[in-house]
């Protein structure tokens, strides 16, 4: 039973983060990794961006310079002064990086955007662990495997989470907070209060295959594969169908396309090794096929969809 002095440390410690994050490290400058790091210096904050490939490291800051000039301008539509203001301040508090290690030195909050493969996230957070001070919160971005099994090589499981965020980052305002069972009060508290201060609207979720948004979308969207199969509809009246019949803003064949068919193959096949009884996990042939076929969607210039450059 909860003692008084227990509730009363409970209610203070889930109202004071004590952890002011201002120095973010992100590792992984694909897609996930550029987004956050935009949001995080349209914050305020200082951000280190780290990828061991030059090439991606280009592409990142490419991408985040044509994505707050989109955001500055619909920001400032009639002041151009104030939109290159408000892009140069954010472009100025990112870093590029190529040494991991050093770039958490001074880190309040590392969030790890790498590829989903846990020997590779093993390696990272080992050298992670051993390199950032003892007080940096860790965070994983993955959006399929368990976070208590990315922290599991740590020492500082009280101090890691998962904070998911979607695409396009600038723009979606979900973050997804995960508690692991080690999961401090203090660490917790600091990331819902750091998902706030860099705008999001934070929702808990336990560590479930897929947390809340995925554990929906992901069968959602192969059973739209399902149907495309069966020869129920077409793709573009099952895509017309969701959006006019159910107010989404992307049908689920045009949402695998921006995600990634590769991206949801491999969410379902890991799931299902993992659950195999469980239906909604079943991996679609035909999804698998256009991946072997090199169509990923938009990324590749063909998906479901065939898209021009
Ligand atoms: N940076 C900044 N702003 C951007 C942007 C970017 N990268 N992309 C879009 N925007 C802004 C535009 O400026 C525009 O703003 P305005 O309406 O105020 O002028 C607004 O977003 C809409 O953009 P567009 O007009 O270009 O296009 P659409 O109206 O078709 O919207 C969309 C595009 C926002 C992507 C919308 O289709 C959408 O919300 N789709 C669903 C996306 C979704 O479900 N994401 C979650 C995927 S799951 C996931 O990410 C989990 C992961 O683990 C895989």
């Amino acid at each position: 039973m909860a003692t008084i002095g227990n509730m009363l440390k409970r209610s203070f410690s889930t109202n004071v983060a004590k952890h002011a994050i201002q120095n973010v490290t992100i590792i992984g400058g694909g897609l996930m990794g550029s987004g956050i790091a935009q949001v995080t210096a349209q914050a305020g904050q200082s951000v280190t961006l780290v990828d061991v490939s030059n090439e991606i490291l280009k592409k990142s800051e490419t991408a985040i310079q044509t994505s707050i000039a989109r955001v500055a301008k619909k920001l400032h539509k009639d002041d151009p002064t104030a939109a290159k203001q408000l892009s140069e301040g954010v472009l100025s508090r990112i870093k590029y990086v190529h040494d991991t290690e050093k770039s958490v030195e001074n880190a309040d909050l590392i969030i790890e955007a790498i590829i989903e493969n846990i020997e590779i996230k093993h390696k990272l957070f080992k050298v992670l662990d051993q390199a950032a001070p003892k007080n940096t919160l860790f965070a994983s971005n993955t959006s399929s495997l368990s976070i208590a099994e990315i922290a599991s090589v740590t020492k500082r499981k009280d101090k890691f989470g998962g904070l998911h965020f979607f695409n396009p980052v600038p723009v979606m305002k979900l973050l997804e907070v995960i508690r692991i069972p080690e999961t401090c009060d203090e660490t917790y508290n600091s990331m819902m209060a750091w998902g706030k201060s860099i705008g999001k609207t934070c929702i808990t979720c336990k560590d479930t295959p897929g947390f809340v948004v995925n554990r929906l979308l992901v069968p959602y969207i192969a059973e739209a594969v399902r149907m495309l199969e069966r020869g129920d509809a077409s793709a573009e009246d099952i895509d017309t169908a969701m959006k006019l019949g159910a107010g989404y803003p992307m049908g689920p064949l045009e949402l695998a396309d921006y995600t990634g068919l590769d991206t949801g193959v491999f969410i379902l096949e890991g799931w299902h090794k993992k659950f195999p009884d469980n239906p909604l996990f079943k991996p679609v042939e035909l999804q698998k096929k256009l991946v072997e076929q090199g169509k990923l969607g938009r990324k590749s210039g063909e998906g479901f969809y065939k898209y021009s450059k």
